[in-house]
């Protein structure tokens, strides 16, 4: 598969974990969400366990989101067709026998962060694959914001493209994560066949505005910029402000050294939008409220100028007048379209020979 091709309608991996919603969107009311260009109904039963559904009723195709919850089951809002959350069919008001074709396919679950996890590829294959894992997600000096969201008409890979380029901060973020050296810092990069890193550390300069009232000393900062994706679409930026002359790659455990990991996660609704999910974890403060709210705006704020930027980019290259040329800072990006690329050919192939003749 080519890299271009990681643009066609249908080129997701699919036998992963994606984030379907913030965990509280989803209720004890049917929920219509499109991921990966497959519609689903979101629901929750009456222990609050979740339940994703195919979301078009096998008799008329009418989403069952349109429909109602019946204690556990989902009733299409037609003719009655009931569905349990693993998608059999248990009712049948019209007709005194239940169709052997009755049922709906169920994707696997999971709440975890605040957030609802789905898995879009082969089910059984979920069982075997771990959640992403939060380092000190239960240190309770640690604080953890709740998740949030934005939708971006932009195809999911321009975001990735974006978490792989610690100097868009320069241009797209002058006013919250600029700060000099973020232009023309060198990055290092490493990749392996779970996904890419683009780091740097920039030495002796100011902390930016979004990041100068939380870090806890005066002066100039030495700068972590961590810009890491993981396979098909996590972004975990790691920052790190330690008083000058402490960076570098060992930094020790100074009380005064500041440590944010922004959580990114990006499903693909279909080939022209995105949900871009994010969650904010930082080693300071784990009780101060007003600091929490200022940094899940700050983030906010920020992600919407990316939103703006990736938009206009997404129509740009969709419909070029001439070709476009690369820069240096594509080294990442490019190196991480290429690893996916065959991951999804891989997965394809699987695919391809398990149908049916
Ligand atoms: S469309 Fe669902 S029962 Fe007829
Ligand atoms: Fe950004």
């Amino acid at each position: 598969m080519s890299i271009l091709e990681l643009t066609a309608p249908d080129a997701f991996l699919r036998n992963s974990w994606y984030v379907a919603r913030v965990s509280r969107e989803v209720t004890r009311e049917p929920l219509a969400v499109r991921l990966l260009g497959q519609d689903i109904v979101l629901y929750r039963r009456q222990d609050g366990s979740p339940v994703a559904l195919e979301d078009a009723c096998p008799h008329r195709k009418l989403p069952l989101s349109m429909g109602r919850i019946k204690g556990d089951a989902i009733e299409c809002g037609y003719h009655g067709l009931t569905f349990d959350g693993c998608g059999t069919c248990i009712e049948a008001p019209t007709q005194a026998r239940i169709p052997a074709a009755a049922r709906v396919r169920s994707y696997p679950v999971r709440d975890r962060y605040g957030l609802l996890w789905i898995w879009m590829g082969e089910p059984e294959q979920a069982e075997h694959t771990a959640l992403l894992h939060i380092e000190h997600h239960d240190d309770p000096s640690w604080h953890m914001t709740q998740g949030d969201s934005l939708l971006c008409d932009c195809h999911y890979l321009w975001l990735v493209d974006n978490l792989l380029d610690p100097s868009h901060v320069a241009w797209v973020h002058r006013s919250t994560f600029a700060s000099s050296g973020t232009e023309d810092t060198p990055l290092e990069i490493d990749s392996d066949e779970h996904g890419v890193v683009c780091s740097r550390w920039i030495y002796g300069k100011p902390p930016p505005p979004f990041y100068a009232p939380l870090v806890k000393f005066e002066g100039p900062a030495d700068r972590l910029q961590h810009y890491e994706v993981q396979l098909p679409s996590i972004a975990i930026n790691r920052s790190i402000f330690a008083p000058a002359g402490m960076g570098g790659q060992t930094t020790g455990d100074d009380p005064r050294i500041y440590r944010m990991v922004s959580y990114n996660f990006l499903t693909p609704i279909d080939a022209d939008r995105t949900l871009y999910f994010w969650l904010q974890h930082r080693n300071t403060d784990p009780h101060n409220q007003a600091l929490t709210e200022r940094i899940a705006a700050g983030a906010k704020a920020a992600f919407e100028e990316d939103r703006q930027v990736l938009e206009a980019v997404h129509r740009g290259m969709k419909n070029p007048t001439k070709p476009h040329i690369g820069l240096l800072l594509d080294a990442g990006a490019a190196r991480f379209r290429k690893t996916l690329a065959e991951r999804i050919a891989a997965e394809q192939a699987v695919r391809r020979e398990a149908a049916p003749a």
